[in-house]
């Protein structure tokens, strides 16, 4: 099946062997970017940030710039129609009108689905408040793909916020399809995996603690994540949470020698800058693969360049 003309709502929209091709893609991209340089050349991306974003939105402009594509969009919903009270679908329409591929990040969780419905070009959720993040799980997954050479087999732990975090919830479920794959959900009680995503992996093999010193040393991915200050309605109870992991050189003596840590960024405290330096931090390469993987996807549904 082709992925040309496909929304991207959630990474279940895109079976393994289409997951696979963007990835291949990626990959070839990245070992030879100047060739894709021409290759969205006339074509346009709408970025419609509802919610502020510094590195995805990037990411994406970045990756269509990268192409010979243009970009129109807004990160500030403020200054666009939302604030003379229109609907989404009719922006999306709208907008749907003017370029060839939308974009959008939205503070609603549902809102991605809502406006997908309404758009009749390709579009891709960045992120729709805690529900799903598709696009930073290509990111993840590519950079699995690449540092680790394989995607099954593995035991990810994420840590951190797993009830807030969207990332979690979209990498839970897409690594669920890969066989072999075991979890390990490190969170304090108040930031569980919500029940839902559970349900979405059942059958998988998962186990749940609070310890991140427990967790470590059995894990092939750590996977950390910042708790996630704006969607907390209790702010003593994110003050009361924000440190409750940080990992640092000593915990990491204690891991695997080839374990990966990602982490989708932006960083807060989570992981002392310490970590850096060591050769399994992987979050800025990280960063990079989300680039290539953007111009893999918007390539793949555009039809373009291949
Ligand atoms: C993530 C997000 O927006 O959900 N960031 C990102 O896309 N780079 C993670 C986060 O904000 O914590």
């Amino acid at each position: 099946m082709t992925l040309v003309g496909r929304h991207l709502v959630q990474p279940a929209d895109f079976s393994v062997e289409e997951i696979e091709s963007v990835l291949d893609l990626g990959l070839r991209i990245k070992e030879d970017p100047s060739k894709y340089i021409r290759v969205a050349e006339g074509k346009l991306l709408a970025t419609l940030f509802y919610e502020p974003s510094t590195r995805t939105r990037l990411s994406f402009e970045a990756a269509m710039n990268r192409l010979g594509g243009r970009i129109i969009g807004f990160s500030d919903p403020g200054a666009s129609s939302v604030s003379k009270g229109e609907s989404l679908e009719d922006t999306i329409t709208t907008v749907s009108n003017y370029v060839d591929v939308i974009a959008m990040r939205h503070p609603i969780s549902g809102a991605a689905i809502q406006a997908s419905k309404a758009c009749k070009i390709p579009f891709i959720n960045a992120g729709d408040g805690k529900n799903q993040h598709p696009t930073q799980t290509l990111t993840d997954l590519l950079t699995i793909k690449a540092c680790k050479g394989q995607l099954n087999n593995l035991t990810i732990a994420m840590c951190g916020d797993l009830k807030y975090g969207r990332t979690v919830h979209s990498l839970a479920k897409a690594m669920s399809r890969y066989t072999d794959t075991k979890f390990i959900f490190i969170a304090p009680d108040e930031l569980k995996m919500p029940e839902e995503v559970l349900n979405d992996i059942e059958g998988i093999n998962y186990e749940q603690t609070s310890s991140l010193e427990e967790a470590i040393g059995k894990c092939d991915i750590l996977y950390m994540t910042r708790v996630q200050r704006e969607r907390f309605e209790d702010k003593a109870q994110y003050e009361r949470l924000k440190d409750t992991y940080i990992l640092d050189v000593e915990k990491m003596s204690k891991a695997k020698e080839n374990m990966l840590v990602l982490h989708p960024l932006p960083r807060v405290n989570e992981i002392a800058v310490e970590v850096d330096q060591d050769p399994r931090a992987k979050y800025f390469e990280q960063a990079q693969y989300g680039m290539y993987v953007r111009m893999a996807l918007i390539m793949k549904l555009l039809g373009i360049g291949e």
